[in-house]
């Protein structure tokens, strides 16, 4: 039995449709390999604290240019997919591949600080810093050259998330969660990784925010052809995304399947 997605499953930009009928291989085939940057290749998960699975036989790609949403009821694995793509634990089966490699072989603390950009579901901006020097942090950590001071990058990154220039001296504290949510994007986007990926980014804000910081995600993979992977429980986001993949419950799943397969007991007898 496989954790697939549930219907209906939609693969808005390609022109294969990802339906119940076609498997995820099958509609990844429209998607040329190139543009794959991301790849879970039936992939499962087990916390080793009470052995519980979380995910089964997943499988599913993430292309550069492209807005993808992983949808699904809270449990059903969404921060735990997140956690596996961008390195910070292992499959406990299969494997998730970056550029083609897999990553439990790779340096994942490099990956982590100069391929990816993680904007958590809490932020995790460091509070008594200033905005750039949140931001710089990152840029620091990142080991990446860059050809103009880090401050004046900095400063851009902050018009590029609808932020007013005198905010980067404004202390992390004194700002909305709104505003919160824009540093944490500049933060994450400022060493230019291929990969940007978020937790829930729009979940208490309101629909105008929601929809400017969709916005600067769509601009992030239209415009810089990165893979942008957004978890989130808003059907509006899922609508604004090029890709949906629909995480079930993998209990649902098993409950579902065990319910069918006393039903042919039944029917049988
Ligand atoms: N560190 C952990 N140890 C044990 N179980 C966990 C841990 N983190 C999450 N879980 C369990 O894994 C399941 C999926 O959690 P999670 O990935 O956070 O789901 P979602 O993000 O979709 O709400 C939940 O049942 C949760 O209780
Ligand atoms: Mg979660």
């Amino acid at each position: 039995m496989t954790q697939t997605a549930q219907a209906p499953t939609a693969q808005k930009t390609n022109e294969t449709p990802l339906t119940p009928e076609s498997s995820p291989s099958q509609a990844d085939a429209a998607v040329k390999d190139t543009d794959i940057v991301l790849e879970m290749r039936d992939v499962s998960y087990s916390y080793t604290k009470g052995g519980k699975q979380v995910l089964k036989n997943i499988s599913h790609s993430f292309s550069a240019g492209k807005v993808h949403a992983i949808t699904g009821p809270s449990g059903a694995g969404k921060t735990t997919l997140l956690s596996l793509i961008s390195g910070l634990t292992t499959p406990t089966h299969g494997a998730v591949l970056y550029r083609g490699k897999d990553l439990a072989s790779q340096d994942r603390y490099r990956y982590r600080s100069h391929d990816i950009g993680v904007i958590f579901q809490s932020f995790n901006l460091l509070p008594s810093l200033t905005v750039s020097e949140n931001i710089i942090l990152s840029m620091d950590a990142s080991g990446k050259k860059f050809d103009r001071p880090k401050k004046e990058v900095a400063q851009e990154l902050l018009d590029q998330v609808h932020l007013p220039p005198e905010y980067a001296n404004e202390r992390i504290l004194h700002l909305s969660g709104g505003e919160q949510q824009r540093v944490a994007i500049a933060r994450a986007i400022g060493y230019e990784p291929d990969v940007i990926i978020a937790d829930e980014p729009t979940g208490n804000l309101d629909m105008t925010t929601q929809n400017d910081i969709m916005g600067i995600f769509r601009s992030l993979a239209h415009d810089e052809n990165r893979c942008v992977i957004i978890v989130t429980h808003s059907p509006q986001v899922a609508e604004a995304s090029d890709d949906v993949f629909a995480l079930a419950p993998l209990q649902r799943v098993a409950q579902r399947t065990a319910k069918r397969r006393v039903r042919r007991t039944a029917t049988k007898n």
